[in-house]
């Protein structure tokens, strides 16, 4: 049996940990997904490593911004006409704007981080319920079936702060106070909502493109992860197929730290 044999749904899926997601979720089992980026080129590259893996895999590619009801409430539907249900989504798509302090950040960028992180979460998170609630709950006969699970991509920085980064952790911390309030309220429904919480992970955002000055920047931050090393986003990716399923049947609200050990230095 597949690890995650229903629909899925991915945001930020064109590049990094949400790409990496897409490819794990084809791997574990989930051959109908939706993917939603900004990036409508790396949608297709994520599509044709897709192909690369599985030649069953159904996909639905949405290029448009999660800040958007309509773009996010129009993705949501096209998946569940497309593919009948929805059962898994993982909310990857982020930013994490210019570094600077708050006297010097500009308000339109710590406005569009919330925009992204939280809000572009929010939006999401409430479409993904509203298709859930309409499944029938499934799962093995010994456990009460569930109808969805959500996992938000928050962050470490949702816990512990960074230098030239406050509007960024403000909303990885709104990320986890949200899985956690939905958590609560759709416990009743059989749908379960988690973070993933990644340390330095090299991606895109992580690395900014490999840029030596930002990875020169970032040394004393890695030093503050025990394994030593960058995370790689299948690492990360791997965590968000747990979450999904059913082995995770009884993980709800919480936030996991997939971090090299950050969090516990
Ligand atoms: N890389 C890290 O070190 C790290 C650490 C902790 C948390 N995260 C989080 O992981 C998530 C994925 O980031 P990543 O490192 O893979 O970065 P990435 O830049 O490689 O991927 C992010 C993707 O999100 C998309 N995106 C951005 N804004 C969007 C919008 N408004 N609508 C739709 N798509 C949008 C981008 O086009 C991009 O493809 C983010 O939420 C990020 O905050 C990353």
């Amino acid at each position: 049996m597949a690890e995650l044999p229903g629909v899925g749904l991915i945001t930020g899926a064109g590049s990094g940990i949400g790409q990496a997601t897409a490819l794990a979720f084809v791997r574990a089992g989930c051959t109908r997904l939706s993917l939603a980026d900004l990036n409508a080129q790396g949608l297709e590259n994520t599509r044709h490593q897709i192909a690369e893996i599985s030649s069953e895999a159904q996909i639905n590619l949405a290029a448009g911004d999660v800040t958007s009801v309509e773009f996010v409430d129009r993705l949501v539907d096209a998946t569940v006409a497309q593919f009948g249900r929805l059962d898994y989504a993982v909310n990857a798509a982020g930013i994490i704007g210019p570094w600077a302090n708050s006297q010097e950040l500009k308000l339109e960028d710590a406005d569009r981080v919330m925009d992204v992180n939280y809000r572009g979460t929010f939006l999401c998170a409430r479409a993904e319920v509203r298709a859930m609630l309409k499944n029938e709950p499934t799962g093995p006969d010994d456990i009460p079936g569930q109808r969805g699970a959500i996992v938000h991509i928050a962050s470490g920085l949702a816990f512990v702060g960074r230098q030239g980064a406050p509007a960024y952790c403000a909303s990885k911390g709104a990320v986890v106070q949200l899985a956690r309030a939905d958590a609560l309220d759709y416990s009743k429904d059989g749908i379960r909502i988690n973070c993933v919480c990644p340390g330095l992970t090299e991606t895109p955002l992580g690395t900014n493109n490999n840029d030596p000055a930002t990875l020169k920047a970032l040394e004393p931050v890695l030093a503050l992860h025990p394994l030593g090393r960058w995370g790689k986003p299948r690492e990360i990716a791997d965590a968000a197929v747990f979450l999904c399923s059913m082995r995770a049947s009884f993980i709800q609200g919480h936030a996991l730290a997939v971090d090299g050990g950050h969090l516990a230095a």
